[in-house]
Formats: C-alpha cells, structure tokens, sequence
C-alpha cells in the first residue's frame, strides 16, 4: 500500500536555489552559510555571554559570541572552494582566501549583528553580502546575493539573488524550508523603527519623526538591526532609520556589513534605502569601515524622509 504524504511538500533552500536556476557555486556558498548558522544558534543558545578582552576596527568591545560566530562562519567560507576574499565587522581587514581568483565569491559580512543584545534574550541575525569576483569595495548595487539568518523564537532565514525575496524556517531537523517567496512590501509604512538619540536628530529627521507620529505609524524599535528590518519586511512595509546625528554626520550603521546587504533586499521587495539623499546602494566605498546613515522601508515613506531632508537641511 502506498502511504501518500499529506504534509505540504517542503521544499528546501538548496532545493529552492536549484529551481531558480542559481549558479552551482552561489548556491553552495549560501548554503554553506546556512549551514553555518546552525552552529551559531548552538552558540548563542549555550554559549559564554562575556567579553572577548578585544575591539573590532570600530573600537567596539568585542563579545566572545562575535568572535565564535566570526570564527564559524570563516572557517566554513575558508573550505567552501567557492571564495575569492572575505570581511567581517570583527575583522579589521579583507581576509584573502584565492585572492586573485575572479571567477569565485567575495563575502562581506555581519557574523552577529545585535549581540548585545543576547544577555537580555532579545532577537539577534548573522546578516551577509555577496559579490562575483574578487572585489569588495564596490557600489552594494552590485551584489549578485545577500542574506540574512534571524535567531529569534524561531529561526528564518531570508534570502535574495536578484530574483525577488524569499523567507524560510528552520524546521525540527534544522533544515531551512520555504515559507514565503517574492515577498512585496504594499500600502504605508505602518510601523517606524528610530534608531540613534532622539535628541540628537536633525531638523529634517525631527520633522519626519512628527509627520510620521500624526499619521499614526507605531513606534517599534528593539534595537537589533536584523529583527528591525525583518519586521518591516514580514509586515510588508515600515520604515527604519539611523540617522545622521548632531554629533554622529555618518550614522552608526555600516556599509558593507549592514547596509549594502539590508538595501538589496528591501529593493528585491519594492522598498527603497537613503542615505537621506542617495540611494544606499549607489555608494562608491573607499574602506571597509565606512559608515552611512539610512531611511530603509516603505518606497513612499523614504521619499517622505528624503524630502524632510531637504526642505529642512538643504
Ligand atoms: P552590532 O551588534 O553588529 O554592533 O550592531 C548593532 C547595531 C544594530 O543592530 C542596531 O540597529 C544598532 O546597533 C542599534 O544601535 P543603538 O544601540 O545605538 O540604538
Ligand atoms: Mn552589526
Ligand atoms: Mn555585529
């Protein structure tokens, strides 16, 4: 007798990556980086929650969680095959792993964006850049893939090469299974996330700040980039923003690690990222450590920002 499995077929994210035709290596290099996120969650979940006695190139302490997850994913980048060169937030240079080699990967990343926040057991996410060749520094426009991993009550995994943007859940056997794909930010921002100091805004960010206030979009902010983003994107539209401030003009957020990866795939969603004057994706970076602010979200709702901006800054 037959037994029919009635359960819903789960298709998988290497399964996904092969019917979207992705390029064999791409596709190994994400699921190596998948793979990779499995040793994280055991890390976060048991791992030593104190300092590393050392600080990152933004002169940040480092937790000895950022120096495990940098550790984990770098050695499985380093033995994928598939890798040119690669950066860390917790690195303070380009690693080269075939350095010359244009016909692999280049991997900037994020191994554990918001790891203060695990000593209080709020959502933290592994969040990756990806471009052909051996080059880092160029426009995020030029990515061919980003992704991010979300360690939160569950874990999902959400990723985009430039063919719309798909969420996946790990399921008990720690396999990544689709839940939804091309998703599409639709309607108004609903929800606003305002990173930095309040009482460090500009003018313009004040203003924005207000007129989104009156339109009654909810304050939702847990200060980890990754659910922040993740919220705007499941809840298919919002807006985040770490601005400029009066005494921070480039914001907190970086570039390659944060930005570049967020931007692209809130684009694949019909969002948009600014910097408040430019697209996030359209800037040329001279160094690994750059910083830029960003409004990231809704199309419409950035353009509102953008516009705030210039009414009130110039
Ligand atoms: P990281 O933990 O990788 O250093 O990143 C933390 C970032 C980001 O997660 C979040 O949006 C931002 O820091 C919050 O900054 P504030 O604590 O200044 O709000
Ligand atoms: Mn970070
Ligand atoms: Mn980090």
């Amino acid at each position: 007798m037959t037994v029919v499995d009635s359960t819903p077929l789960q298709i998988d994210l290497r399964r996904h990556l092969r019917e979207c035709d992705e390029d064999r290596d791409l596709t190994r290099l994400i699921c190596e980086i998948a793979d990779a996120s499995k040793y994280i969650i055991h890390a976060i979940r048991t791992g030593e929650l104190g300092m590393a006695g050392t600080s990152n190139l933004y002169g940040e302490q480092q937790l000895a969680l950022d120096v495990l997850s940098d550790r984990i994913i770098i050695k499985r980048l380093r033995h994928s095959g598939v890798v040119a060169n690669l950066v860390s937030e917790e690195t303070s240079e380009i690693v080269p792993i075939d350095p010359e080699n244009d016909d692999k990967f280049s991997v900037a990343f994020d191994p554990l964006d918001g790891s203060s926040l695990v000593d209080v057991n709020l959502a933290v996410g592994t969040i990756v850049s990806i471009y052909k060749g051996r080059n880092l520094l160029q426009a995020g426009r030029n990515q061919v893939a980003a992704m991010y991993i979300l360690y939160g009550p569950r874990t999902t995994l959400v990723y985009s090469t430039g063919k719309g943007v798909h969420e996946f859940g790990m399921n008990s056997l720690m396999e990544y299974t689709l839940n939804y794909e091309n998703m599409r930010l639709a309607g108004p921002a609903r929800i606003y996330s305002p990173g930095g100091l309040r009482s460090k805004y500009t003018p313009g960010t004040e203003k924005f700040v207000r007129n989104l206030e009156v339109n009654g979009t909810k304050l939702r902010y847990s200060g980890g980039f990754v659910p922040d983003i993740n919220q705007v994107l499941i809840k298919r539209g919002g807006i985040f923003m770490y601005p400029h401030l009066a005494d921070a003009p480039n914001g907190k957020l970086r570039l390659l690690f944060e930005l570049n990866p967020m931007a692209y795939l809130i684009e694949q969603a019909g969002g948009a990222a600014s910097d408040g004057r430019r697209r996030i994706l359209d800037i040329e970076p001279d160094c690994v450590d750059l910083c830029a602010p960003v409004f990231i979200g809704t199309q419409e709702t950035v353009t509102m920002a953008e516009q705030c901006l210039r009414e009130e800054e110039g």
